[in-house]
């Protein structure tokens, strides 16, 4: 009996051992939770707040205002997302390169002052632009060439042959009239590298004086056939030869369409372009060309007036192929 009542006692100050050592273990929990803020306490103003500091509530309530919170230190922050770096602005953007304008405007800093003073430069300096024509005249197509320069008030330069000019006296001479330059393009269009000095200057010659009997221009600018040049032909020749910068391949494609976007394509300020006279898709060509080349702010001028509207003064034996500045 008395081993029995010392074992009931024994476990009974077990027991009360173990409530007291849990009921410390609480406290210093209870204790340790609320000063490190994972436990309810309350705010400035004695509301009961949970932990993170809203009033308190149901616990489904706080896990609802938690959830934000948790959410935001998860989400990445916005600075860290890589942006495109923006496009620099500036008023050189005004020009659209692919409507033919001039791009290579220097770039100057963004303000509705300087941007205005842009668009006065650009409308200051005209656009010019000279079309040339090779191998006429052919009247069939010159002709509508020429109608279609007087319709849009513009001027071009034919480069006519020699041995054309009697035949068609009266398409030069109408060209002529019409304020449009003549060229020479030879007499009989042989590759003048080829030829002796004297061969050259007869080439050269003999077709100006076929010219003259046609429209009075005196000493035509020579545009050497095959664009082919050799010393002995700048010694030779006399007056100033004239190439070009774009070609419209028109001989090539002797399609209206396919010139069009050649030509729109490439085309820049102080441009030589080299066509002819011959076929009629590049009459037709030019109803669409030079409406859009005036629409976009260019003048088309003979070769003469492009060079001069720029300081050059054409030299005998020298070589100009534009005036792109
Ligand atoms: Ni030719």
């Amino acid at each position: 009996m008395i081993q029995r009542g010392r074992k009931r006692k024994r476990r009974k100050y077990t027991l009360q051992a173990l409530w007291i050592f849990a009921a410390v273990i609480a406290s210093i929990g209870l204790l340790l939770g609320y000063k490190l803020g994972f436990s309810d306490g309350k705010n400035e103003e004695g509301t009961i707040v949970n932990a993170a500091g809203q009033p308190d509530g149901l616990i489904k309530d706080n896990l609802l205002a938690l959830t934000p919170i948790l959410q935001a230190s998860v989400t990445p922050e916005p600075t860290v997302t890589p942006t495109p770096t923006p496009e620099p602005q500036g008023p050189y953007q005004v020009y659209n390169p692919s409507e033919g304008e001039e791009s290579n405007i220097t770039p100057i800093p963004s303000t509705g002052e300087e941007v205005t003073e842009a668009e006065e430069t650009v409308q200051e300096t005209q656009k010019m632009i000279a079309l040339t024509f090779d191998d006429g005249p052919y009247p069939p197509v010159t002709d509508r060439i020429l109608q279609t320069l007087r319709d849009n008030d513009s001027h071009a330069t034919f480069f006519v042959m020699g041995n054309r000019a009697e035949t068609y006296s009266d398409t030069i001479a109408q060209a002529f009239a019409d304020g449009n330059q003549i060229g020479n393009h030879t007499y009989s269009h042989k590759d003048l590298t080829k030829l002796s000095a004297d061969q050259i200057i007869y080439e050269v010659q003999y077709s100006n004086d076929m010219i003259n009997q046609s429209a009075e221009v005196g000493d035509a600018y020579l545009r050497p056939p095959y664009g082919a040049k050799s010393e002995t032909v700048k010694s030779t020749v006399g007056v100033p030869m004239i190439c070009w910068n774009v070609d419209t391949l028109d001989w090539k494609t002797k399609d209206a369409d396919a010139i069009y976007k050649e030509i729109m394509g490439t085309v820049k300020d102080g441009d030589i372009l080299l066509m002819h006279d011959l076929y009629p898709s590049t009459a037709d060509a030019m109803e669409k060309v030079i409406p859009e080349l005036i629409r976009q702010g260019y003048k088309l001028v003979t070769v003469k007036e492009l060079l001069e509207s720029r300081g050059v003064t054409p030299e005998a034996g020298s070589v100009y192929y534009s005036a792109r500045q």
